[in-house]
């Protein structure tokens, strides 16, 4: 495609992502039950203690069933619920609030939530597409949720948003129920997008930039807290102008925003587990610490969360 290095850098931050090799066996189930493994261990527990299993992607293994039933049957966890969310770049925070809410109501003790992401089979390598496939990365990431009795720690609140009239703005069209195979291959269209990615890129970036702040203000204003409290914002990777657009607007410093893009490219619902995950390993999340993450991406749809490490 008709691109360069110079243009992808400048406009995205972006300078290397990992695409999986198609020789490997490598899907969205397998990359997140690779990081559902590291998430059990760290977390001290064993795959049976995992009591629900929540799994966020747009590109899943198959159109149905969800990658959650393949992860709770690639961990040999038996006969345990495992719900699939649909939230694109916000999905992971929508799984945190779904699994913090399953927690608190004392339902479930131990949550595995998982966010994975394979683009880059499905993304339009071509002059045209080039608006979009050279952002996406793939990858995966995943946490788990415990029960803790530690009242002043934990998932303090989360603030889920959805503006469905733009949801063709940043869409994947068909084939889905709207567009079905038959049409596509009756058409037989040699212009038809309709299978790829579709962004309007400078349409959404102005609406992240908007609603990104907006939705950390909202947690930050529900615990009483205001920006320069806040000890790390993973911010979903989506472009690392929006990033610094944010931190900007914010009045934080570098230290208090984790940013990796650079290395990961978009990995949509991976990107913020992926990212935390980091942060923490690199000793930038310390215990007490407030961590607020937020997301914006296609519905739209955007959220946030704030966490007492
Ligand atoms: O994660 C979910 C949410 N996603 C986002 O938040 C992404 C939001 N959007 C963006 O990050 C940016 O809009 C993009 C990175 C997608 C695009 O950057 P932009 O600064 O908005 O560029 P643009 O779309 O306005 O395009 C500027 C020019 C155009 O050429 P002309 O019309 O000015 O001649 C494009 O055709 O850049 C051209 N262009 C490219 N050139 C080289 C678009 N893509 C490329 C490319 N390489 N890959």
């Amino acid at each position: 495609m008709d691109t360069t290095d110079e243009w992808i850098v400048e406009r995205t931050g972006i300078k290397e992502r990992r695409w999986i090799d198609p020789a490997t066996d490598d899907m969205p189930s397998t990359m997140g039950t690779k990081a559902a493994k590291k998430a059990i261990e760290n977390a001290g527990l064993k795959p049976s203690d995992i009591d629900f299993i929540i799994f966020a992607t747009l590109s899943p293994d198959y159109y149905f069933p969800g990658p959650g039933v393949q992860v709770q049957d690639l961990l040999g966890i038996p006969e345990i619920g495992a719900l699939d969310v649909r939230n694109q770049c916000s999905g992971f925070i929508y799984g945190l609030s779904v699994g913090d809410q399953f927690i608190k109501t004392g339902m479930y003790k131990n949550i595995l939530l998982i966010g994975s992401e394979y683009h880059s089979g499905g993304l339009e390598k071509s002059t045209r597409g080039r608006g979009v496939s050279v952002i996406f990365g793939d990858g995966a990431g995943a946490v788990v949720l415990s029960r803790s009795e530690k009242k002043d720690k934990g998932i303090l609140s989360t603030h889920l948003h959805a503006e469905g009239k733009h949801a063709k703005e940043l869409a994947l069209i068909g084939p889905a129920t709207n567009r079905w195979v038959d049409t596509i291959m009756k058409e037989n269209d040699p212009n038809d997008t309709s299978y790829y990615p579709y962004m309007n890129g400078n349409f959404v970036f102005k609406h992240a930039v908007t609603r990104f702040q907006e939705v950390i203000f909202e947690a930050l204003k529900e615990n009483g807290h205001q920006p320069n409290e806040i000890d790390m914002l993973i911010p979903h990777q989506a472009n690392l102008r929006i990033s610094q657009f944010v931190q900007k607007k914010l009045g934080l410093e570098d230290h208090q925003v984790y940013n990796n893009i650079m290395r990961y490219g978009n990995t949509t619902a991976a990107s913020i587990p992926i990212a935390l995950s980091e942060a923490h390993l690199e000793g930038k999340i310390k215990d007490n610490h407030l961590v607020c993450l937020a997301a914006f991406g296609s519905g739209f749809t955007w959220a946030s969360a704030l966490i007492r490490w």
